[in-house]
């Protein structure tokens, strides 16, 4: 029986990945080469070292690790600037109902990001307290497609792995949910999604039951 919904942020409750994708892709840019959209895809739910270790490479480049350090640094300094004018609009279509009927159904909640920013955007946008409990970048060790962030929030709700249902909108996620032992909703594109258990555009299109009903 499902008794938790874990979700990511980025891309899933708040429209974030657009304004990630745009600090890396002008990072590229200053370093001489171009990441497309389909690039990105791959660097969605990924930490930050990590993407940029991805940038780096997809532009054949090697740096040393102080460099890269200042990188990631400039990269987060545009996000923030980028994120600092978001406000409760940036939320998802669907996100304020589908949140009203987990409630409603009693299940717990948690939020499953790698993003050290998380807590910041759920300030900002005014969903710190929609969650029971709050995974982020800070508390972890491993990013997705590890399953930690989404196994520790299971834990600190008390529930096992199967009776979880996770929310992605990236490839390393729903591996993450996956590798984790859990029913995985993608949003999204189901060519993209293709290891999630069921696919919708976004939480718009789905109401809890029907997640209920198909994750059984
Ligand atoms: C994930 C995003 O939620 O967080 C990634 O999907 C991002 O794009 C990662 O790189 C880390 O975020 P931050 O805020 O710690 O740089
Ligand atoms: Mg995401």
């Amino acid at each position: 029986q499902i008794k938790a919904f874990l979700f990511d942020l980025d891309g899933v409750i708040v429209d974030t990945a657009i304004y990630h994708y745009q600090a890396w892709k002008r990072l590229a840019t200053e370093l001489g080469f171009d990441i497309s959209e389909e690039f990105n895809e791959g660097l969605k739910g990924v930490s930050r070292m990590d993407s940029l270790d991805l940038i780096l490479a997809h532009g054949g480049l090697t740096l040393p690790d102080e460099e890269k350090a200042k990188l990631a640094d400039q990269k987060n300094e545009w996000y923030l600037e980028l994120v600092s004018r978001m406000t409760p609009e940036a939320i998802l279509p669907g996100v304020a109902m589908f949140f009203s009927q987990v409630r409603q159904a009693g299940l717990k909640t948690a939020l499953g990001s790698v993003s050290k920013n998380a807590p910041l955007i759920l300030e900002r946008i005014g969903m710190t307290d929609a969650f029971d409990t709050i995974i982020d970048g800070t508390k972890i060790s491993k990013g997705k497609p590890d399953p930690e962030v989404f196994t520790k929030g299971a834990d600190e709700l008390g529930v096992r792995p199967d009776e979880c249902v996770v929310f992605e909108d990236a490839v390393a996620g729903v591996e993450a949910g996956k590798r984790g032992g859990m029913f995985v909703v993608g949003l999204g594109s189901p060519d993209v999604l293709r290891q999630a258990d069921l696919v919708a555009p976004s939480l718009a299109e789905l109401t809890v039951d029907e997640v209920l009903s198909k994750s059984k």
